[in-house]
């Protein structure tokens, strides 16, 4: 599975990469405005630090508008992705943009027939959102198997992006299911090389390593 993060904080992208597995960034406007910074100087900063994708997201209503920004973004960098929201605008935006061979990210998916129509119109990713399904009291992961099967049903190539990810429990979860890629805080991120099991292990073996040293060099 792909790994991405959602953040548009320089650090913690540097962190992140830092890592060797990060495949790509993903941002969003409220992320962007947390930072507090211009949206396309930031968004080049990104892109020049992590050569995979780098979503950054319009905020127009309407198609024009969309393809407008999109047109401005993409003139940043070569890994730029448009992330576009799962509306009627949206799709036909996602359908523009696709015919002309720029990558688009279809956010804001919360039902799996938003995931069928944007691949149909050529999306090259779709981010459910889990979380926000789950803080409601609904079942994100069965969003993002509903998806898995049609796109294996009948071939489409959009790459499900599982997004929205609150814990490494989903992450789990969405490689179970087959999951393309999941986009995941950095909090996260952090939290997927630990277990107790493994430092409670490691410190029992550096125990018994230095309790021999010291018999061997002290009789
Ligand atoms: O960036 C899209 C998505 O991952 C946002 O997640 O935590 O705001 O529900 P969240």
């Amino acid at each position: 599975m792909e790994l991405y993060i959602d953040t548009a904080n320089i650090e913690e992208i540097r962190e992140a990469a830092a890592l060797g597995v990060l495949d790509g960034v993903t941002t969003n406007p409220s992320l962007i405005a947390k930072e507090g910074v211009d949206f396309h100087d930031r968004m080049s900063e990104i892109c020049g630090l992590v050569a995979g994708p780098v979503s950054g997201e319009v905020v127009s209503m309407e198609h024009d508008g969309m393809i407008e920004e999109a047109n401005a973004l993409l003139e940043i960098a070569d890994n730029i992705v448009i992330k576009l929201p799962c509306t009627v605008d949206g799709l036909k935006a996602c359908k523009t943009l696709s015919d002309r061979g720029v990558r688009v990210n279809m956010t804001l998916c919360f039902q799996p027939l938003q995931a069928m129509m944007v691949a149909k119109a050529g999306a090259f990713l779709v981010s459910p959102f889990l979380g926000r399904i789950d803080d409601i009291g609904g079942d994100g992961m069965e969003l993002i198997q509903q998806i898995r099967t049609i796109y294996d049903n009948y071939g489409y190539t959009t790459k499900i992006l599982s997004a929205s990810i609150r814990h490494p429990l989903h992450l789990v979860q969405c490689a179970l299911v087959g999951s393309d890629v999941a986009t995941v805080p950095f909090k996260v991120i952090k939290q997927m090389m630990n277990h107790p099991l493994t430092d409670k292990g490691l410190a029992g073996f550096l125990a018994d390593w230095n309790a021999r040293k010291q018999t061997e060099c002290c009789p």
